[in-house]
């Protein structure tokens, strides 16, 4: 069944860092399905064009969240066809695992600077322009029930994911004055390629399911939806939150 946006954003330019796959992708075609102009960035050229290709108005651009350069390359070209950027959405991500005793250091680091001072590079690079426009805007960082608590495998991960709460708290409070709102959602284990051979592998599996109340992991499309609502109107009284989208995974 075709899906029925409930957010109109017609004439707002959206940005979506790891935008050519999993939850980024799902953003994107649910922000596009509202009206937005929505701008994909990727690490993979060649996906992020061709998944831009598949929306209406979308363009698809490669920039590495963990380089300054190639974030502010991409603005100004977006700058040169749009007038503002409204919403930025950070999804690029890695989930790289290994129990703590064994993760070496380049794993460790590599974790840490694409999840967290990605997240950071991004946010500043586009909330810059959100300040100089004077309209303010819209910042969802993509966080994790792992921020929250711990799961075996996910030191890295899960420091970069609780890194990421306490920037997003950080930038709603100093951004508040610029009318720009900052907010984290956390998703359980969502089915995209990032929990293929860990959440998705027996007996993990079962396990996990049978203790989540909602019995099942998410959807990309159901973390979108409250990206979304983040993105509109109906949450300009909210910032430096965290939504967590875990189907009840840490309330117990
Ligand atoms: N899938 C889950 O279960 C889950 C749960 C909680 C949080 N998350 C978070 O959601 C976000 C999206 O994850 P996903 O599941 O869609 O994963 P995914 O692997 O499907 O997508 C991640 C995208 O990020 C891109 N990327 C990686 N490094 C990059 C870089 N340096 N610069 C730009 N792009 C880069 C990848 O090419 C990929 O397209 C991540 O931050 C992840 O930690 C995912």
């Amino acid at each position: 069944m075709k899906h029925q946006t409930t957010f109109h954003f017609q004439g707002k330019t959206a940005v979506v860092t790891g935008g050519a796959s999993g939850i980024g992708l799902a953003c994107a075609e649910r922000l596009s399905a509202a009206g937005a102009a929505v701008i994909l960035l990727d690490i993979r050229q060649d996906a992020a064009e061709r998944a831009a290709s598949a929306l209406p108005g979308a363009e698809g651009f490669a920039a590495d969240v963990c380089k300054e350069d190639s974030l502010t390359r991409v603005r100004d070209r977006i700058l040169s066809v749009h007038k503002t950027i409204d919403f930025l959405v950070n999804c690029a991500g890695v989930g790289d695992i290994e129990w703590a005793e064994d993760m070496t250091p380049a794993t460790w680091r590599k974790v840490i600077d694409i999840n967290l001072t990605g997240t950071f590079l991004a946010a500043q690079c586009f909330g810059k322009q959100m300040i100089a426009q004077k309209t303010g805007g819209k910042i969802v960082n993509l966080a994790s029930q792992a921020g929250v608590v711990a799961i075996d495998k996910h030191v890295a991960y899960s420091a970069s994911k609780a890194g990421i709460l306490a920037l997003t708290r950080a930038l709603a409070y100093e951004w508040g004055k610029y009318g720009i709102q900052v907010n984290a959602v956390s998703p359980t284990a969502t089915k995209t390629p990032l929990i293929e051979g860990y959440w998705d592998v027996e007996p993990r599996l079962s396990q996990t399911l049978a203790a989540l109340p909602a019995g099942r992991y998410c959807r990309p499309e159901e973390v979108a939806d409250a990206v979304l609502f983040l993105c509109s109107s109906s949450a300009d009284m909210i910032t430096g939150a965290n939504l967590m989208i875990d189907g009840g995974y840490t309330i117990h």
